[in-house]
């Protein structure tokens, strides 16, 4: 007896030290999907490489499979999330995304994979997880005899915050998420949009360097969803780490740095928003003005019509009104659409013009589509996606580009939201090229 006390003890001590795990994972066998995506299968390398480490969020071919079901609900993804990230989980109903979110919680057993969370497993050390995570889960986890300062204060003295600053802390998240009115007051009266916001509220309070947010959105008015998106802005400024999932791909393009769309319990794509537009999308939309000869004069738009159909064969008529072109460009690069415009616009008498592309909707839709399609995996090829026409220029960023006497072209990109602001001048075609990539880089990944 005393000796089995003493094995057993033993064990206990090196289970808890992880003795097991740390020896298990770094033997961890390294997966292969096939037909994975480029970029998700350089993801998934940067993880096994152990280039992630210093990640906030590292998940490594995290799984789950629940009981009675075939298919996995998350089928052995990779990702790591670096300080000062705003990481998108895209995708359908029933692709998954809560079900990651619940395995990085501790909410639902992990089948197979690990994840760590500022360093600390979450297998191993989900105490310490939670030390370092806010959660808000999709369906509103909060007591309905509770008012909203109570779960505040509740939830800040569970995440260690000294009794001291509880006060100060509960009164912060209140304004941070427009509370004030309202905090007084039993959350089970609360309407919806502020039951949301009670929720993303506990998941910042205390400041832990991780933030699940689950749909934090759904149900909101715009007022209290901007107001909500400046607090998960400052949460990313302040070098700290979100993880969102939405179905607003406005709100997706304002807050994330990088996304990934999933589809039946896998990425099927991840990068920037720029990149994956870029990839995945439709191609460009060019819409020209042209300058009347003289007030009254009907204009002759048939050089400016060859142009675009010698300079960009394939090209689409969109819109052809009294002085007004619209093209739709899928098979060249950004560079090579402004280099050609710029060129001739004094010759096409061209007044005005603009470049617009494939909206982040576009992409996601044609993913989706998959999904519902069949259970089967399929990969998508490049530039397939995007067959819907309508594109629209994004609120929050600015693009902007004018010739200056010296020709050279000036290229600006702002993004409002990230406080981006970049302007280039071109001097070569290479000057274009990475202009285009530069700018991507800007309002993409701020
Ligand atoms: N408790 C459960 N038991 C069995 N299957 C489940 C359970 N929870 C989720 N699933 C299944 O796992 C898959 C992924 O579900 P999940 O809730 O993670 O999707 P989601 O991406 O969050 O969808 P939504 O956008 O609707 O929130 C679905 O097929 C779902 O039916
Ligand atoms: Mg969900």
């Amino acid at each position: 007896m005393a000796v089995e006390g003493f094995v057993f003890f033993i064990l206990n001590l090196l289970i808890q030290y992880r003795f097991f795990m740390d020896n298990w994972f770094t033997k961890c066998p390294q997966t292969t999907v096939r037909d994975e995506d480029e970029d998700v299968a350089a993801e998934r390398q940067r993880v096994y490489d152990g280039a992630s480490k210093t990640d906030i969020l590292q998940i490594r071919d995290l799984s789950k499979t629940y009981v009675g079901r075939k298919r996995a609900a998350v089928d052995r993804i990779c990702v790591g999330v670096p300080a000062g990230e705003c990481f998108g989980l895209l995708g359908v109903n029933g692709a998954g995304k809560t079900t990651t979110f619940k395995m990085l919680t501790g909410d639902s057993d992990v089948s197979s994979g690990e994840a760590t969370v500022a360093g600390y497993s979450i297998l191993t050390e989900i105490l310490d997880v939670h030390q370092n995570m806010g959660y808000c889960p999709q369906f509103e986890a909060i007591d309905e005899l509770l008012t909203g300062r109570e779960h505040l204060y509740l939830y800040a003295r569970l995440r260690g915050v000294p009794e001291c600053e509880i006060p100060r802390v509960t009164e912060w998240g209140i304004q941070k998420l427009g509370l004030t009115e309202y905090a007084g007051r039993c959350a089970g009266t609360y309407s919806g949009g502020n039951k949301r916001k009670l929720s993303t509220a506990i998941a910042m309070i205390g400041c832990p360097a991780l933030v699940l947010l689950d749909e934090p959105t759904t149900g909101m008015d715009p007022h209290s969803r901007r107001f909500l998106w400046n607090a998960i802005m400052s949460v990313i400024q302040d070098g700290r780490a979100v993880v969102l999932t939405s179905h607003s791909m406005e709100e997706c393009e304002a807050l994330c740095t990088r996304l990934a769309i999933m589809v039946n319990g896998t990425f099927k794509c991840l990068g920037t928003i720029q990149h994956l537009k870029y990839k995945f999308g439709d191609g460009y939309v060019v819409t020209m003005k042209m300058k009347a000869a003289r007030a009254g004069v009907s204009l002759d738009l048939e050089p400016v019509e060859s142009f675009m159909e010698s300079s960009f064969p394939g090209c689409v008529q969109r819109e052809k009104h009294y002085n007004t072109l619209q093209y739709e460009i899928a098979s060249s690069s950004l560079a090579r659409i402004f280099q050609l415009v710029v060129a001739n616009k004094e010759r096409l008498s061209i007044e005005d013009y603009s470049v617009s592309q494939t909206t982040l909707d576009q992409v996601f839709v044609n993913f989706a589509k998959q999904q519902t399609a069949e259970d089967e995996d399929a990969t998508l090829n490049k530039r397939t996606a995007g067959r819907r026409k309508d594109v629209k220029i994004l609120p929050l960023q600015r693009r902007t580009q004018k010739q200056r006497d010296d020709g050279h072209v000036e290229f600006r990109a702002a993004n409002e939201l990230c406080g981006v602001d970049l302007t280039l001048v071109s001097c070569s075609c290479g000057a274009l090229d990475e202009a285009d990539e530069l700018i991507s880089a800007a309002v993409g990944e701020q």
